[in-house]
């Protein structure tokens, strides 16, 4: 198992009962570090943390993060969990619907700038000042390859993936050099994010497509042009969570690491 030096830190983690986050907590438990785990579906949170056995180490926490009660909430119960500052910070928490750009509302555009975006203001805006103070921080955010190469869908959500870089870059030049700000911008992860029966992606797949399952996921995985041939998996995210979380990242900062499987074809 990779070694990134992370135990006995402190970690807050959003959006972490399912997928990518999910299996950030797994990976900075496996480490040592301490966590507070937020999310809205606190119960199949504390379910996973009582199974995993990780109960010592990780720390459930409810909260509705597309508000700015929620976020403030969570804040205050995380640092009481971890008995202050946190070492890290991931702002995972984010969804997204696929709609085109006539059919978005304000709303739309409304709620999921509530979520992906004003939710890692907020909760920057609480705990990096804090960091700062104490001499030493990691933020990572995660993005989206959508957040660097936008598509002709999915606007709202790609937007507000672009607007959380740009104020981690922000961050990363006025917290400098105690505090670091990064992204991980992962391509297509097979999580809930597209497989719940409710909101996931693949039904759309499907629709487009007009095949079922995995016919439809290879489908999207040639006409995406993902280089790797294949969906990426939460751990392989989580991985460069850590790594960004980590000393070995010491000198990244206001970067935008890419868990792609080669999609963007920038050189950003
Ligand atoms: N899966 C992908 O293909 C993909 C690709 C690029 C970026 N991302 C990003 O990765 C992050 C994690 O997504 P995922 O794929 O693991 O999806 P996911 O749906 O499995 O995870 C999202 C988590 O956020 C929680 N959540 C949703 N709304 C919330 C709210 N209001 N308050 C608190 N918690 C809330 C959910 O309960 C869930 O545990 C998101 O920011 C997403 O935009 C995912």
């Amino acid at each position: 198992m990779a070694d990134f030096h992370l135990s006995g830190r402190t970690v807050v983690v959003t959006g972490s009962a399912t997928g990518i986050g999910r299996a950030a907590v797994d990976a900075f438990a496996a480490e040592g570090a301490r966590v507070a785990a937020v999310d809205i579906e606190f119960d199949v949170l504390s379910r996973h943390i009582e199974e995993a056995g990780l109960g010592e180490l990780v720390t459930p926490i409810r909260a509705d993060l597309s508000t700015a009660e929620g976020v403030t909430s969570a804040a205050e119960e995380a640092m009481a969990a971890l008995g202050g500052t946190p070492d890290v910070l991931v702002n995972n928490v984010g969804a997204g619907r696929l709609k085109t750009f006539e059919e978005l509302s304000d709303d739309d555009f409304h709620r999921t700038f509530e979520l992906n975006f004003h939710s890692m203001v907020r909760m920057c805006r609480i705990i990096v000042p804090a960091m700062f103070e104490a001499g030493k921080g990691a933020v990572v955010n995660v993005t989206s390859d959508l957040s660097r190469q936008a598509e002709d869908t999915i606007v709202d959500y790609a937007a507000s993936k672009a607007a959380v870089a740009s104020v981690a870059k922000s961050l990363a030049r006025a917290y400098a050099p105690r505090v670091r700000v990064n992204n991980v911008a992962p391509g297509p992860i097979w999580t809930p994010f597209w497989t719940d029966a409710d909101t996931g992606w693949l039904k759309n797949l499907e629709a487009a497509y007009g095949v079922q399952g995995d016919a439809a996921v290879q489908a999207f995985i040639e006409d995406r042009g993902i280089p790797a041939g294949r969906m990426g998996t939460p751990e392989e995210v989580a991985n460069a969570i850590l790594f960004l979380s980590s000393d070995l990242a010491g000198f990244t900062t206001g970067s935008t690491l890419g868990v792609d499987g080669g999609t963007v074809r920038a050189t950003l």
